[in-house]
């Protein structure tokens, strides 16, 4: 049976999805509450993560050990880094890599974790495409990008740190989170996607735009996780 981990890292990336849900249990755990219950018909357990990539690994370690959840959701907003991905479009990872691991000195990759052999994590084909179909269903007005999204510790909010993201790590949007949990979830074979949607353009406009913007972008991308679970019914992992 599925079991849906869902991830926000903030309360307003999960209330609308708490809201919804049918809730059996609430659980504490490293002072983050995990919401276990139903929405629309499948069993999952939403939490927030709390900001950053050490709350969003935690987390999903919890899920994994816990739960036992089969998938991993997560739903949030992001800095765009792509002229034509503009504020409200959704991205959804194929994979996803840190911009703020260095280890260079040794000849590794910019974002490679020393000695893990890979710097990308790659998210689950089956769940990048069901979000795809879910966006057409649920918000066919909204654009929807399927590529790489980079994470780090670091709101961005300068061009030319933005720059570098386009230029070494070719994402097309950065949040702050994504990459722990496809980390995590790659380290306990539980497939995963990361769903954004765009609340700034990740420059200097971020500033007035991020806190204009984010209520909705968070609440058009619940929208769509919400929908998203309901189509895993028949899929091989059930
Ligand atoms: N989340 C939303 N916008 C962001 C940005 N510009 N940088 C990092 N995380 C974000």
């Amino acid at each position: 049976m599925n079991k849906v981990g869902i991830i926000g890292a903030m309360e307003l990336e999960v209330e609308t999805l708490k809201e919804k849900m049918t809730v059996a249990n609430i659980v504490q755990k490293a002072s983050m509450d995990f919401y276990e219950g139903s929405l629309n018909g499948v069993s999952v357990v939403i939490v927030r993560s709390g900001v950053g990539k050490v709350n969003a690994g935690i987390c999903v370690q919890i899920l994994a050990d816990l739960f036992q959840v089969t998938h991993i959701i997560n739903t949030g907003v992001a800095g765009s880094l792509n002229a034509k991905i503009d504020i409200g479009d959704i991205v959804i990872s194929t994979d996803t890599m840190y911009h703020d691991v260095d280890a260079t000195v040794f000849g590794y990759q910019p974002g490679e974790i020393p000695q893990m052999g890979q710097r990308e994590f790659i998210a689950d084909a089956i769940l990048v495409e069901l979000t795809q179909t879910a966006c057409a269903e649920v918000n066919p007005d909204i654009h929807v990008y399927p590529g790489r999204i980079v994470s780090g510790d670091q709101f961005v909010s300068d061009k030319s740190v933005k720059e570098r993201l386009v230029n070494v790590f070719g994402g097309l949007c950065t949040e702050m989170e994504g990459t722990a949990i496809a980390q995590a979830a790659t380290l306990n074979s539980i497939p995963f996607v990361i769903i954004r949607a765009i609340s700034d353009k990740a420059d200097e406009s971020a500033e007035i735009d991020y806190p204009a913007f984010e209520r909705k972008a968070a609440a058009d991308c619940a929208k769509l996780v919400a929908h998203v679970i309901t189509g895993l019914t028949g899929t091989t992992n059930n």
